[in-house]
């Protein structure tokens, strides 16, 4: 069971679209957190969750950022009216901005908030709830206090990232505290972190007791075809080279369309390219090639070269 993470300025509803019409191995996306802002969920968040907005090719799970109680309850109440029957919270959101202000991993030192959060989270009748969290902000103590609550209430699953927030994205994951979490919880979990290979994939299954799933987030942009692969679908080199033109060609189309007023398709495809580049056998030349693009012809015929460039 593979999984795409949310990944805000990534894999928003133009992105998901794009790639579940191109790629399989995906059983369900994660959307990128909805907050509010004075009151009020930002307009390019609400776009996210819009029903025209996410044909449900697979199960689509929104997520919600918030520090109270009150906060989740208004985001869910709004999503219900959508039709949504799940959320996820997130209890891993690492950056300083967000965690100071006591949502993402900034909750995960307060238990008790937690615990507030989700009590309210289930009153919400017929709403499933998921929760995506980190190892603790600081230290590795946090997380015997944080898992006890996670533990008390009947989550429809954990999505774990043995991460500190303290690290960001940078060290290593502690694949033995997920050991120890998957053996302390009676929760479905999924393991989620630094998957960029079949490999890396392969190691981390063999080491890690039996879960129920695994979520894959930079190593899907880096390689589409991740998820496929890792679910033992392979594709003949030519074929793969096709089929990526494809992807990539409907996806700039896509933005372009969507962006058109402000013709910012090719800094938004720029973004994409710093992952897209390490499939390439020379990911610093791949991507200087695209960053040096200004004009439409200049990035098509970047993209040209880059993909004639790619060996197997
Ligand atoms: C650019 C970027 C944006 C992210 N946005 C979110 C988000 O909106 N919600 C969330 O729970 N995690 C977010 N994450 C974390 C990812 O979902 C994931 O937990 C993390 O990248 C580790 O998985 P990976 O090694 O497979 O990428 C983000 C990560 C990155 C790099």
């Amino acid at each position: 069971m593979l999984y795409l993470a949310p990944l805000q300025g990534f894999t928003d509803f133009t992105f998901r679209m794009v790639f579940l019409r191109h790629f399989g191995g995906i059983e369900a996306c994660f959307i990128p957190y909805l907050s509010l802002q004075g009151g009020e969920v930002p307009k390019r968040e609400l776009r996210e969750i819009l029903p025209d907005n996410n044909p449900s090719l697979v199960r689509t799970v929104p997520q919600v950022l918030v520090k109270a109680a009150d906060e989740l309850v208004s985001l869910a109440t709004l999503l219900t009216t959508y039709g949504y029957r799940e959320i996820n919270l997130n209890l891993g959101c690492p950056y300083p901005m967000v965690t100071r202000r006591g949502r993402g991993a900034g909750l995960l030192p307060q238990p008790q908030e937690v615990k507030k959060i989700l009590e309210a989270a289930f009153e919400i009748p017929e709403m499933e709830v998921s929760v995506k969290f980190r190892t603790g902000l600081q230290e590795e103590s946090e997380l015997p206090a944080i898992l006890a609550v996670l533990n008390s209430f009947p989550l429809k699953e954990m999505i774990y990232h043995p991460r500190l927030a303290s690290q960001l994205y940078k060290g290593t994951v502690n694949e033995v505290l997920f050991r120890t979490v998957a053996e302390n919880t009676p929760h479905r979990l999924i393991y989620n972190g630094d998957i960029f290979s079949v490999e890396d994939f392969r190691r981390k299954e063999q080491l890690l007791p039996p879960i129920s799933g695994w979520m894959l987030g930079r190593g899907i942009l880096m390689n589409p075809f991740l998820a496929e692969e890792i679910c033992g679908t392979m594709t003949a080199p030519e074929e793969k080279r096709e089929r990526l033109q494809a992807f990539h060609d409907e996806l700039f189309e896509a933005y372009s369309e969507r962006l058109a007023p402000s013709r910012q398709e090719i800094v938004k495809m720029q973004q994409f390219w710093s992952y897209f580049s390490f499939a390439f056998p020379d990911p610093r030349k791949t991507f200087k090639r695209i960053k040096k693009a200004k004009r439409r012809e200049d990035y098509l015929a970047a993209v040209k070269i880059n993909l004639e460039s790619w060996s197997f």
